[in-house]
């Protein structure tokens, strides 16, 4: 069975219910990883475990290393990658506590290292992006939530912002319009690298609180985010640890 990557995000970073069997400091073209790479065994599954924000969650979003992570799984021989996040709603079918499978991306980030094809090219390389998920590994981890009695919302649109503050409410209405659905500050350039390296990747995003201005429109505070984020990541490994993963 083949190897299944995990990129755990906030309320993530320790895969409790993972049994370790090896760790392993992936060396890359382009720097450090978040952590060492954990192998092991989620039930039955074999994953390849990274932690975004480092083992003590202490990488912020935009200082992530995203090429080397990615880099990191390509080079260990993972070919699908659920890159878990912690996001922030902003259309109503997305209230906190909400499990969202994106199949869209709006990119609002900047100066972040967002690709592999800048040296040494022999020319220049555009990939698609029209659909900027694996629809097999999308479809593959909504069937799994459906058979565990998991509710998800199978589709919407992940507004990737720059952060690590959290928007304004004039940003966030203008998002809205954009038609970004919910909102996190990991998303890219994570995808785009992910389909540079021919990666199979989907998103799996747990949402932990009303984006700015909305809710009851007063300030967003950790504890509001953590009510969410202990309980709906619990949510999200049921239904990774009982993916079946085709080879
Ligand atoms: N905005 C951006 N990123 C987030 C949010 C948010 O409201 N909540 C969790 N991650």
């Amino acid at each position: 069975m083949a190897i299944i990557g995990i990129i755990g995000g906030s309320g993530m970073t320790r895969l409790e219910a993972l049994s370790v069997e090896r760790r392993e400091f992936i060396s890359t073209p382009y720097g450090d990883t978040s952590a060492p790479m954990l192998f092991g065994r989620l039930d039955g599954l074999e994953i390849a475990f990274m932690p975004r924000h480092g083992g003590n969650h202490q990488v912020p979003p935009h200082m992530a290393n995203y090429r080397a992570n990615i880099w990191a799984f390509k080079k260990v021989g993972v070919e699908q990658v659920i890159g878990m996040a912690a996001v922030g709603g902003i259309s109503e079918r997305m209230a906190p506590g909400v499990l969202c499978v994106p199949d869209q991306i709006i990119d609002y980030t900047y100066g972040r290292k967002h690709t592999f094809y800048e040296q040494d090219l022999t020319s220049v390389i555009h990939v698609d992006f029209t659909e900027p998920y694996c629809d097999a590994l999308r479809k593959r981890l909504i069937a799994t939530a459906m058979e565990q009695g998991v509710t998800i919302v199978d589709h919407g649109t992940y507004g990737a912002t720059q952060g690590p503050r959290l928007e304004t409410a004039a940003e966030i209405r203008r998002m809205a319009r954009d038609g970004c659905d919910v909102v996190g500050m990991t998303g890219m350039p994570e995808a785009a690298l992910a389909r540079e390296l021919e990666l199979c990747y989907a998103n799996f995003s747990l949402v932990v609180n009303w984006a700015a201005g909305l809710g009851d429109g007063g300030p967003i505070t950790m504890a509001e985010i953590e009510r969410y984020l202990d309980e709906g990541m619990v949510r999200a490994v049921q239904v990774v640890s009982s993916l079946e993963v085709a080879n």
